[in-house]
Protein backbone atom coordinates (compact mmCIF):
# COMPACT_ATOMS: atom_id res chain seq x y z
CA UNK A 1 0.00 0.00 0.00
CA UNK A 2 1.24 3.74 -1.03
CA UNK A 3 0.77 6.56 2.01
CA UNK A 4 1.19 9.70 0.20
CA UNK A 5 2.63 12.43 2.57
CA UNK A 6 2.47 16.48 2.40
CA UNK A 7 4.98 18.28 3.67
CA UNK A 8 4.57 21.68 5.40
CA UNK A 9 8.16 23.09 5.66
CA UNK A 10 11.17 22.10 3.99
CA UNK A 11 13.87 23.60 6.49
CA UNK A 12 16.31 21.81 8.55
CA UNK A 13 13.91 19.02 9.71
CA UNK A 14 11.88 19.14 6.45
CA UNK A 15 14.97 18.25 4.82
CA UNK A 16 16.35 15.68 7.55
CA UNK A 17 12.65 13.78 6.68
CA UNK A 18 13.10 13.84 3.28
CA UNK A 19 16.67 12.68 3.26
CA UNK A 20 15.17 9.64 5.59
CA UNK A 21 12.66 8.81 3.21
CA UNK A 22 14.37 9.24 -0.15
CA UNK A 23 17.29 6.85 0.94
CA UNK A 24 15.23 3.82 2.46
CA UNK A 25 17.77 1.28 1.47
CA UNK A 26 18.54 -0.50 5.22
CA UNK A 27 15.54 0.62 7.23
CA UNK A 28 12.23 -0.55 7.72
CA UNK A 29 10.62 -1.59 4.51
CA UNK A 30 7.59 0.25 5.67
CA UNK A 31 9.96 3.47 4.44
CA UNK A 32 9.07 2.50 1.11
CA UNK A 33 5.11 2.92 1.16
CA UNK A 34 5.50 6.61 2.14
CA UNK A 35 5.84 9.13 -0.82
CA UNK A 36 6.31 12.65 -0.71
CA UNK A 37 3.36 14.04 -2.36
CA UNK A 38 3.23 17.43 -2.22
CA UNK A 39 6.12 19.90 -0.46
CA UNK A 40 4.81 23.79 0.76
CA UNK A 41 7.31 25.96 0.92
CA UNK A 42 7.67 29.77 1.78
CA UNK A 43 9.91 30.31 -1.00
CA UNK A 44 10.41 28.51 -4.63
CA UNK A 45 13.29 30.24 -5.23
CA UNK A 46 15.68 28.97 -2.17
CA UNK A 47 18.41 26.74 -2.84
CA UNK A 48 18.00 22.98 -1.20
CA UNK A 49 20.38 20.36 -0.06
CA UNK A 50 17.84 18.18 -1.32
CA UNK A 51 17.31 16.56 -4.96
CA UNK A 52 13.09 16.93 -5.11
CA UNK A 53 11.29 17.70 -8.39
CA UNK A 54 10.12 20.99 -8.35
CA UNK A 55 6.65 19.92 -9.12
CA UNK A 56 6.07 18.89 -5.74
CA UNK A 57 6.68 22.79 -4.29
CA UNK A 58 3.84 25.26 -3.54
CA UNK A 59 3.43 28.23 -1.58
CA UNK A 60 -0.08 27.47 -0.96
CA UNK A 61 0.14 25.71 1.79
CA UNK A 62 -3.57 25.46 2.30
CA UNK A 63 -3.68 23.17 -1.21
CA UNK A 64 -1.72 20.62 0.94
CA UNK A 65 -3.92 20.05 3.68
CA UNK A 66 -7.13 19.79 1.51
CA UNK A 67 -5.55 17.81 -1.20
CA UNK A 68 -7.52 14.63 -1.49
CA UNK A 69 -4.78 12.49 -2.18
CA UNK A 70 -2.83 12.91 0.83
CA UNK A 71 -3.00 10.98 4.05
CA UNK A 72 -0.74 12.41 6.56
CA UNK A 73 0.30 15.99 6.63
CA UNK A 74 3.87 16.66 8.40
CA UNK A 75 3.43 20.34 9.93
CA UNK A 76 7.40 21.51 10.42
CA UNK A 77 7.10 25.56 9.82
CA UNK A 78 7.43 25.95 13.68
CA UNK A 79 5.51 28.75 15.26
CA UNK A 80 1.74 29.36 15.88
CA UNK A 81 0.21 30.70 12.70
CA UNK A 82 -0.45 29.61 10.10
CA UNK A 83 0.72 25.97 12.00
CA UNK A 84 -2.31 26.11 13.86
CA UNK A 85 -4.95 26.94 11.39
CA UNK A 86 -3.35 24.67 9.12
CA UNK A 87 -3.55 21.24 11.51
CA UNK A 88 -7.46 22.26 12.30
CA UNK A 89 -7.89 22.48 8.50
CA UNK A 90 -6.07 19.18 7.84
CA UNK A 91 -7.69 17.36 10.39
CA UNK A 92 -11.27 18.78 9.13
CA UNK A 93 -10.46 17.39 5.86
CA UNK A 94 -9.19 14.07 7.14
CA UNK A 95 -5.57 14.17 7.43
CA UNK A 96 -3.56 12.54 10.10
CA UNK A 97 -0.93 14.51 11.31
CA UNK A 98 2.38 14.65 12.63
CA UNK A 99 4.02 17.77 13.84
CA UNK A 100 7.30 19.06 15.40
CA UNK A 101 5.85 22.60 16.53
CA UNK A 102 5.88 22.33 20.20
CA UNK A 103 4.51 25.85 20.28
CA UNK A 104 1.64 24.95 19.04
CA UNK A 105 0.87 21.72 21.26
CA UNK A 106 1.53 23.22 24.14
CA UNK A 107 -0.62 26.16 23.25
CA UNK A 108 -3.53 24.66 21.18
CA UNK A 109 -2.95 21.18 22.20
CA UNK A 110 -6.51 20.76 23.49
CA UNK A 111 -8.19 22.23 20.40
CA UNK A 112 -6.63 20.51 18.02
CA UNK A 113 -6.93 17.55 19.53
CA UNK A 114 -10.82 17.37 20.47
CA UNK A 115 -10.64 17.96 16.77
CA UNK A 116 -8.37 14.99 15.81
CA UNK A 117 -10.67 12.70 17.94
CA UNK A 118 -14.09 14.08 16.36
CA UNK A 119 -12.37 13.21 13.05
CA UNK A 120 -11.02 9.74 14.09
CA UNK A 121 -7.45 10.79 12.98
CA UNK A 122 -4.03 10.86 14.69
CA UNK A 123 -1.67 13.62 15.67
CA UNK A 124 1.72 11.91 16.65
CA UNK A 125 4.33 14.91 17.93
CA UNK A 126 7.51 12.83 19.38
CA UNK A 127 9.69 14.95 17.37
CA UNK A 128 8.00 18.04 19.44
CA UNK A 129 10.37 17.21 22.77
CA UNK A 130 13.68 15.92 22.96
CA UNK A 131 14.60 16.04 18.98
CA UNK A 132 15.52 12.43 18.79
CA UNK A 133 14.42 10.67 22.28
CA UNK A 134 11.56 8.63 22.37
CA UNK A 135 9.85 10.07 25.36
CA UNK A 136 6.33 11.29 24.23
CA UNK A 137 5.55 7.40 23.80
CA UNK A 138 7.21 5.92 26.49
CA UNK A 139 6.01 8.79 28.72
CA UNK A 140 2.29 7.85 27.67
CA UNK A 141 2.52 4.41 27.21
CA UNK A 142 5.36 2.26 28.85
CA UNK A 143 5.42 4.66 32.11
CA UNK A 144 1.27 4.43 31.88
CA UNK A 145 0.90 2.19 35.31
CA UNK A 146 2.91 5.17 37.35
CA UNK A 147 1.85 8.16 39.71
CA UNK A 148 4.45 10.50 38.09
CA UNK A 149 5.95 12.69 40.99
CA UNK A 150 8.20 14.57 38.93
CA UNK A 151 9.83 15.00 35.32
CA UNK A 152 13.18 16.98 35.31
CA UNK A 153 14.61 17.72 32.08
CA UNK A 154 17.39 19.32 29.86
CA UNK A 155 15.18 20.08 27.28
CA UNK A 156 16.81 22.53 24.75
CA UNK A 157 19.50 21.81 23.18
CA UNK A 158 20.70 25.16 22.28
CA UNK A 159 21.04 26.35 25.62
CA UNK A 160 23.11 23.30 26.71
CA UNK A 161 25.41 23.55 23.97
CA UNK A 162 26.17 27.49 25.06
CA UNK A 163 26.34 26.45 28.62
CA UNK A 164 28.74 23.78 28.16
CA UNK A 165 31.02 25.60 26.08
CA UNK A 166 30.68 28.72 28.37
CA UNK A 167 31.31 25.91 31.14
CA UNK A 168 33.93 23.47 29.02
CA UNK A 169 35.46 26.10 26.49
CA UNK A 170 35.39 29.40 28.45
CA UNK A 171 33.57 30.44 25.60
CA UNK A 172 31.85 34.16 24.83
CA UNK A 173 27.81 33.38 24.79
CA UNK A 174 27.60 35.38 21.49
CA UNK A 175 29.94 33.23 19.78
CA UNK A 176 28.36 30.06 20.47
CA UNK A 177 24.90 30.88 19.97
CA UNK A 178 26.22 31.71 16.82
CA UNK A 179 27.78 28.44 16.26
CA UNK A 180 24.32 26.45 17.99
CA UNK A 181 22.51 28.28 14.64
CA UNK A 182 24.80 27.72 11.90
CA UNK A 183 24.77 24.06 13.59
CA UNK A 184 20.98 24.40 12.78
CA UNK A 185 20.30 23.85 16.38
CA UNK A 186 18.65 26.95 17.45
CA UNK A 187 15.25 28.20 15.99
CA UNK A 188 15.37 31.20 13.46
CA UNK A 189 14.71 33.31 16.10
CA UNK A 190 16.77 32.24 19.57
CA UNK A 191 14.83 34.02 21.54
CA UNK A 192 12.98 31.00 22.16
CA UNK A 193 15.74 29.28 23.03
CA UNK A 194 17.69 31.78 24.78
CA UNK A 195 14.73 32.94 27.04
CA UNK A 196 13.40 29.65 27.96
CA UNK A 197 10.16 30.13 25.31
CA UNK A 198 10.76 26.65 23.85
CA UNK A 199 11.77 24.76 26.85
CA UNK A 200 8.96 25.85 28.65
CA UNK A 201 6.75 24.88 25.59
CA UNK A 202 8.20 21.32 26.03
CA UNK A 203 8.18 21.22 29.77
CA UNK A 204 4.37 21.94 29.40
CA UNK A 205 3.68 19.14 26.82
CA UNK A 206 5.13 16.56 28.94
CA UNK A 207 3.45 17.54 32.34
CA UNK A 208 0.18 17.45 30.55
CA UNK A 209 1.05 14.01 29.33
CA UNK A 210 2.58 12.81 32.64
CA UNK A 211 0.15 14.69 35.48
CA UNK A 212 -2.82 14.34 32.86
CA UNK A 213 -4.54 16.87 34.16
CA UNK A 214 -4.88 20.56 32.43
CA UNK A 215 -1.56 22.21 32.33
CA UNK A 216 -1.84 25.86 30.48
CA UNK A 217 1.49 26.73 28.76
CA UNK A 218 1.04 29.99 30.49
CA UNK A 219 1.58 28.95 34.01
CA UNK A 220 5.00 27.62 33.51
CA UNK A 221 7.25 30.07 35.21
CA UNK A 222 10.06 30.93 32.75
CA UNK A 223 13.50 32.75 32.66
CA UNK A 224 16.30 32.10 30.20
CA UNK A 225 20.12 32.19 30.29
CA UNK A 226 20.67 35.42 29.11
CA UNK A 227 21.59 36.61 32.71
CA UNK A 228 24.15 33.54 33.33
CA UNK A 229 27.92 35.13 33.15
CA UNK A 230 31.32 33.61 33.46
CA UNK A 231 31.65 34.52 37.08
CA UNK A 232 28.24 32.27 37.54
CA UNK A 233 29.52 29.51 36.25
CA UNK A 234 33.04 29.59 37.91
CA UNK A 235 31.75 30.34 41.07
CA UNK A 236 29.33 27.41 40.80
CA UNK A 237 32.24 25.23 39.61
CA UNK A 238 33.98 26.13 43.05
CA UNK A 239 31.68 25.27 44.92
CA UNK A 240 30.51 21.75 43.38
CA UNK A 241 27.57 22.90 40.90
CA UNK A 242 27.49 23.03 37.14
CA UNK A 243 24.73 25.69 35.65
CA UNK A 244 21.97 23.81 33.54
CA UNK A 245 18.79 25.44 31.78
CA UNK A 246 16.26 22.87 33.91
CA UNK A 247 12.61 22.30 32.98
CA UNK A 248 10.89 21.40 35.89
CA UNK A 249 7.37 20.19 36.74
CA UNK A 250 6.60 18.61 39.91
CA UNK A 251 3.14 17.34 41.59
CA UNK A 252 0.72 14.81 41.79
CA UNK A 253 -1.12 12.86 39.63
CA UNK A 254 -4.82 14.39 39.46
CA UNK A 255 -5.52 17.82 39.81
CA UNK A 256 -2.38 19.19 37.97
CA UNK A 257 -3.45 22.91 37.93
CA UNK A 258 -3.88 23.14 41.96
CA UNK A 259 -0.94 21.15 42.58
CA UNK A 260 1.67 21.21 39.97
CA UNK A 261 5.14 23.37 39.77
CA UNK A 262 6.43 24.27 36.58
CA UNK A 263 9.14 26.14 36.22
CA UNK A 264 12.15 26.49 33.78
CA UNK A 265 15.28 28.54 34.41
CA UNK A 266 19.32 28.11 35.20
CA UNK A 267 19.60 25.98 38.04
CA UNK A 268 22.68 24.83 40.32
CA UNK A 269 22.94 21.28 39.82
CA UNK A 270 25.41 19.30 41.72
CA UNK A 271 28.03 17.69 39.63
CA UNK A 272 26.81 14.14 40.97
CA UNK A 273 23.54 14.76 39.76
CA UNK A 274 22.43 12.48 36.86
CA UNK A 275 21.54 15.39 34.59
CA UNK A 276 25.08 17.16 35.34
CA UNK A 277 27.09 15.36 32.82
CA UNK A 278 24.26 16.21 29.69
CA UNK A 279 26.39 18.03 27.97
CA UNK A 280 26.43 19.75 24.31
CA UNK A 281 23.21 19.52 22.14
CA UNK A 282 22.29 16.55 24.13
CA UNK A 283 18.74 16.49 26.19
CA UNK A 284 17.49 14.15 29.12
CA UNK A 285 14.59 13.99 30.72
CA UNK A 286 14.81 12.47 34.06
CA UNK A 287 11.23 11.21 34.95
CA UNK A 288 10.32 9.70 38.89
CA UNK A 289 7.27 7.48 38.86
CA UNK A 290 5.59 5.36 41.36
CA UNK A 291 6.54 2.43 41.55
CA UNK A 292 9.18 2.67 39.00
CA UNK A 293 11.14 4.87 40.27
CA UNK A 294 13.39 7.20 38.13
CA UNK A 295 14.18 7.05 35.00
CA UNK A 296 16.20 8.88 32.67
CA UNK A 297 15.93 9.12 28.80
CA UNK A 298 18.83 10.58 27.10
CA UNK A 299 20.19 11.59 23.34
CA UNK A 300 20.75 14.21 20.91
CA UNK A 301 17.81 16.83 21.56
CA UNK A 302 17.89 18.84 18.69
CA UNK A 303 19.00 19.07 14.91
CA UNK A 304 18.43 18.01 11.64
CA UNK A 305 18.92 14.33 11.51
CA UNK A 306 17.58 13.69 15.67
CA UNK A 307 14.40 15.23 15.31
CA UNK A 308 13.59 13.78 11.29
CA UNK A 309 14.09 10.57 13.15
CA UNK A 310 11.17 11.35 15.34
CA UNK A 311 8.87 12.59 12.47
CA UNK A 312 9.72 10.05 10.24
CA UNK A 313 9.16 7.19 13.06
CA UNK A 314 5.56 8.75 13.50
CA UNK A 315 4.57 8.97 10.09
CA UNK A 316 5.73 5.00 9.77
CA UNK A 317 3.49 4.15 13.04
CA UNK A 318 0.71 5.91 11.54
CA UNK A 319 1.04 3.62 8.24
CA UNK A 320 1.63 0.79 9.94
CA UNK A 321 -1.79 1.11 11.59
CA UNK A 322 -3.30 2.23 8.56
CA UNK A 323 -1.61 -0.72 6.74
CA UNK A 324 -2.62 -3.07 8.94
CA UNK A 325 -6.18 -3.55 7.77
CA UNK A 326 -8.13 -1.18 10.54
CA UNK A 327 -9.01 2.24 9.73
CA UNK A 328 -7.92 4.75 12.31
CA UNK A 329 -11.24 4.43 14.34
CA UNK A 330 -11.52 0.93 14.28
CA UNK A 331 -8.23 0.94 16.32
CA UNK A 332 -8.63 3.94 18.26
CA UNK A 333 -8.75 2.39 21.75
CA UNK A 334 -5.69 0.68 21.18
CA UNK A 335 -3.98 4.07 21.36
CA UNK A 336 -6.70 5.96 23.51
CA UNK A 337 -4.32 6.67 27.12
CA UNK A 338 -6.27 7.70 30.09
CA UNK A 339 -4.77 10.97 30.44
CA UNK A 340 -7.39 13.83 29.57
CA UNK A 341 -4.75 15.05 26.65
CA UNK A 342 -3.29 14.12 23.90
CA UNK A 343 -5.43 10.60 23.86
CA UNK A 344 -4.75 9.52 20.66
CA UNK A 345 -0.97 8.49 20.51
N1 LIG B 1 15.86 24.92 19.21
C1 LIG B 1 15.51 23.68 19.81
C2 LIG B 1 16.61 23.26 20.75
C3 LIG B 1 15.29 22.66 18.72
O1 LIG B 1 17.67 23.88 20.73
O2 LIG B 1 16.44 22.33 21.52
C4 LIG B 1 14.58 21.45 19.15
O3 LIG B 1 13.31 21.72 19.65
Amino acid sequence: MAFKIGLLGLGTVGTGVAKILLDPVGRNPLIKEITIERVGVRSLSKTRDISLSPDLFTTTLEEIVTDPDIDIVVELLGGLEPSRSLILKAIENGKHIVTANKAVIARYGEEIYTAANEAGVYVLLEGAVGGGIPVIKPLKQSLGANRINSIIGIVNGTTNYILTQMTQEKADFDDVLAEAQKLGYAEADPTADVDGLDAADKIAILASLGFGGRVKREDVYCEGIRQVSAVDINYADRLGFIIKLLAIAKGSKGDASDTLELRVHPTLVPKTHPLASINGVYNAILVEGEPLGQVMFFGRGAGEGPTASAVVSDIMNIVAILSSGGDSKTLEPLLTCTHQHYCNL
